[in-house]
């Protein structure tokens, strides 16, 4: 009989009754399907680790927020926010839906137009906007959103040349209790900044403003910063039409939302502490209806990125070793890694099996496979007695990941669209050697003989 190897023992805690004043952890369900598709399946198919989008989920959100904004608001454009996740295929998704684009890179603008998004549908923010970028964007008719006064500068002379009229908004940056604030980028209201870069295209030849935009930063879980943005905003409006007959036409509230994702400096989960849209809508709504008594009319654009993609995306991975640590602590070794869930740095991942195992929860560490000791998937997550080569799923990890993730030690891996009636294809292809080195050029007198 083989005997098996010797493993110093641990003595490990089982807690079985009330952890805390919130009652008891209770095992989190495994989730062994994606509308309707075995996860099993997908990864036979398409290998592990794999990325997983659902098609519904995202359908379903993006409806919920044109409806919770637009049953409040006459006049509500969404933008979708690229550097969330520019995939075509997800990108594609929301503009049959309605939304339009929301780019900050020459690079994002090409990839808006490639997929056919027109010029007067694009939203162009960003601190860097190339010549021959904002040149182009001006001429297609996008809606530039001027960062600084260099670039307002720049827009001018490059919309001359081209005697055109561009169309432009004023990116500003405001106090709305939101700390610390996100002034780096565009102009700083209560210093009066925003109102001197009006006055510099009031009567310009070559722009026009038709907008001001604010993005107060991300992950904001308090919905009352709207609010008092959107108030500043009305209020600019007014003072701009006021002193230099400058008709605002729309108001950009950036994104922002809150997703289910759960920030490792929270106790409680995201489902509990999350605003819901309802709760952003109301605020921002009532604002702007107030503003339509008073005679304005101003349409509302939202950049709602995370909230609207985190939980349409998931993450299939392998248990591919496992170890008990010095601590005692056991950990676990997954095929994915930090270099494709780059967010893991702030969001606690859920971490569910994908079939249903009895017996004992355990505390574990989930590293990733990158020879990096800062590869932490999940530095601390209860889970039943997994075994070597289950499928784990790693979500909501829709948004930031597939932008953010890095080819580091190892390739990325393929992605797959979960479509509403249960077909599945891939939406990127995993990387091989050659995408990389294809990219190299290795002087003659390096090579090998
Ligand atoms: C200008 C702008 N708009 C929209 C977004 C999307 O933000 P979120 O994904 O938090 O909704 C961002 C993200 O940083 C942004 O910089």
């Amino acid at each position: 009989m083989a005997r098996e190897p010797w493993e110093k023992p641990v003595i490990v805690m089982q807690v079985t009754g009330l952890m805390n004043k919130f009652g008891r952890r209770s095992a989190r369900k495994a989730i062994k399907d994606i509308d309707g598709v075995l996860i099993s399946d997908l990864v036979a198919e398409y290998g592990s680790p794999l990325f997983i989008f659902s098609e519904r989920t995202i359908r379903e959100k993006y409806r919920e927020a044109k409806r919770v904004f637009s049953s409040r608001y006459p006049d509500v454009r969404f933008g979708w926010s690229y550097k969330t996740n520019y995939l075509d295929a997800i990108c594609a998704i929301f503009h049959q839906e309605g939304a339009l684009a929301e780019v900050v890179s020459e690079f994002e603008y090409a990839k808006a137009r490639r997929l056919g998004v027109a010029g007067p549908d694009i939203f162009y923010n960003g601190p860097y906007k190339p010549d021959e970028s904002l040149a182009l964007a001006a001429k297609e008719g996008a809606s530039i959103h001027i960062d600084n006064f260099n670039e307002l500068e720049a827009l001018g002379r490059l919309a001359e040349a081209q005697k055109i009229k561009a169309r432009a908004a004023l990116r500003l940056n405001l106090d709305a209790g939101i700390y610390p604030s996100w002034d780096r980028f565009g102009f700083n209201l209560e210093s009066g900044e925003a109102i001197e870069a009006a006055r510099r295209i009031a009567g310009h030849e070559h722009i026009r403003l038709e907008g001001l935009h604010v993005h107060l930063g991300t992950y904001i879980l308090e919905p009352g910063a709207y609010a008092t943005a959107a108030a500043k905003m009305v209020d600019l409006a007014a003072t701009l039409k006021d002193r230099f007959g400058i008709e605002i036409g729309y108001l950009d509230l950036g994104g922002g939302f809150a997703s289910q994702s759960t920030l490792h400096s929270q106790y409680l989960p995201a489902e509990e502490v999350s605003p819901t849209l309802n709760q952003y809508a109301e605020q921002i709504c009532a604002t702007l209806s107030k503003s339509r008594r008073d005679g304005q009319s101003l349409g509302l654009v939202l950049e709602t990125g995370r909230a609207l993609i985190d939980e349409a995306g998931y993450l299939a991975t392998t248990v591919v070793a496992e170890k008990r640590l010095p601590s005692g602590l056991r950990s676990l070794v997954i095929d994915a890694g930090v270099n494709i869930l780059f967010t893991s740095f702030w969001y606690k991942y859920k971490i569910s099996t994908t079939r249903e195992i009895h017996g004992l929860q355990e505390e574990l560490i989930i590293h990733g496979p990158l020879c990096m000791n800062i590869d932490v998937v999940r530095p601390s997550v209860m889970l039943p007695p997994v075994e070597l080569g289950e499928t784990l799923l790693v979500h909501p990890v829709g948004a930031y990941n597939v932008t953010q993730w890095m080819q580091f030690i190892r390739m990325r891996p393929n992605v797959v669209l979960v479509g509403e009636d249960g077909s599945h294809e891939l939406i990127r292809e995993a990387e091989t050697i050659d995408d990389i080195v294809s990219r190299e050029r290795l002087p003659e007198r390096l090579k090998l003989s």
